[in-house]
């Protein structure tokens, strides 16, 4: 009953904010409906992929979790039993487990660990307990254990339905990865942990006054996007990524207390990326809940933009990011 599984990270270009207030907190239903691509590194062997191994056993007498070496307690411990719990229902059993995880690239540094890590698990422990599920089944349960996470089980590009409960809250491909020409560029600007994590945050939207009509926004343009994607439209589906995401910071900064992920540095990238688009050179920006900035771009101006955003003075680190595959299993065990 040992499992282990692969999934990447993914970026949203229309993002969730906030839960619904009509369930359960802890099924992670979002406000909206969402889209993402599903994003494979290409600098320096960082993947943003996430590797899991879990072995249920009814020699163990406690469910261990083992992150980048460490094992984890308090709340981390508590979203993956989640998780498991919600799997060992549906086996019927009541084994303990085992479970280690390795990302390729450092968590909470507004890169979305979290999403590839509960897509990771999620698929790994449906098959080491023999469950045979769908990916749309799988990506509601990997929504247990963080709301992003659902889109992380497809590759390619990304529609999670909000839905009205925990079975129709859940993420379809619309797309496989080689289907839209797009690529990013992450300009990194702070590598640290995040001051206000994504949860405290989903909790405060809706002390915004701009709440309700970001919601309403981002039903529209959800579906706009979805259509703009099956037709290759590059420029349409990153004009409206970069309103999405104006929407949700918008929220964020009127949000009580107000929440600023930017920094100096992130408003630099913000304005270079307008300065290359007035220039002629396609480029779009979408930010997460952090300072990083992600640069859409079409793939034969990925390294032109590499360059340019390295050269940003206060700029760490940059990231090229194409379309990934699905989440799926391999036979290399980290245990
Ligand atoms: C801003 O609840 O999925 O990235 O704290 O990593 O579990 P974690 O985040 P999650 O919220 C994600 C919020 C977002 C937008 C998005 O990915 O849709």
């Amino acid at each position: 009953m040992k499992s282990s599984a692969i999934a990447h990270s993914n970026i949203a270009l229309i993002k969730y904010w906030g839960r619904s207030p009509q369930h359960d907190p802890q099924l992670n239903i979002p406000l909206n409906d969402t889209v993402s691509m599903t994003k494979h590194g290409l600098t320096n062997g960082i993947h943003l992929q996430t590797h899991t191994t879990i072995e249920f056993s009814s020699e163990l007498n406690r469910d261990v979790v083992v992150i980048e070496e460490q094992e984890i307690t308090g709340r981390h411990l508590e979203r993956v039993v989640r998780v498991v719990d919600h799997l060992r229902s549906l086996a019927h059993v009541n084994y303990r487990f085992r479970m280690e995880s390795h990302n390729d690239f450092p968590t909470q540094a507004g890169l979305a660990s979290s999403a590839s890590a509960f897509a990771a698990l999620a698929l790994a422990a449906a098959s080491a307990l023999g469950l045979k599920l769908n990916r749309q089944q799988l990506s509601t349960i990997a929504r247990l254990g963080s709301g992003s996470a659902a889109r992380s089980i497809h590759g390619g590009f990304v529609y999670c339905h909000r839905g009205h409960s925990h079975d129709t809250a859940f993420a379809e491909q619309i797309c496989t990865a080689t289907c839209f020409e797009m690529n990013a560029v992450i300009a990194i600007v702070d590598m640290g942990k995040k001051t206000i994590t994504s949860d405290e945050g989903h909790r405060l939207a809706s002390t915004s006054p701009f709440n309700d009509i970001r919601i309403q926004k981002s039903q529209e343009q959800a579906q706009q996007i979805r259509k703009l994607i099956l037709e290759n439209d590059f420029n349409a589906v990153g004009q409206i990524a970069e309103a999405n995401c104006l929407y949700m910071h918008a929220v964020m900064m009127t949000s009580q207390p107000a929440l600023f992920y930017w920094q100096p540095t992130t408003l630099k990238i913000i304005r270079t990326i307008q300065q290359l688009r007035e220039a002629g050179l396609p480029c779009y920006f979408t930010i997460d809940a952090g300072p990083n900035v992600h640069c859409l771009c079409q793939p034969q101006h990925a390294h032109e933009l590499q360059k340019i955003l390295d050269s940003i003075d206060g700029v760490q680190k940059t990231i090229l990011v194409e379309p990934a595959e699905d989440a799926f299993i391999t036979d290399q065990h980290l245990f």
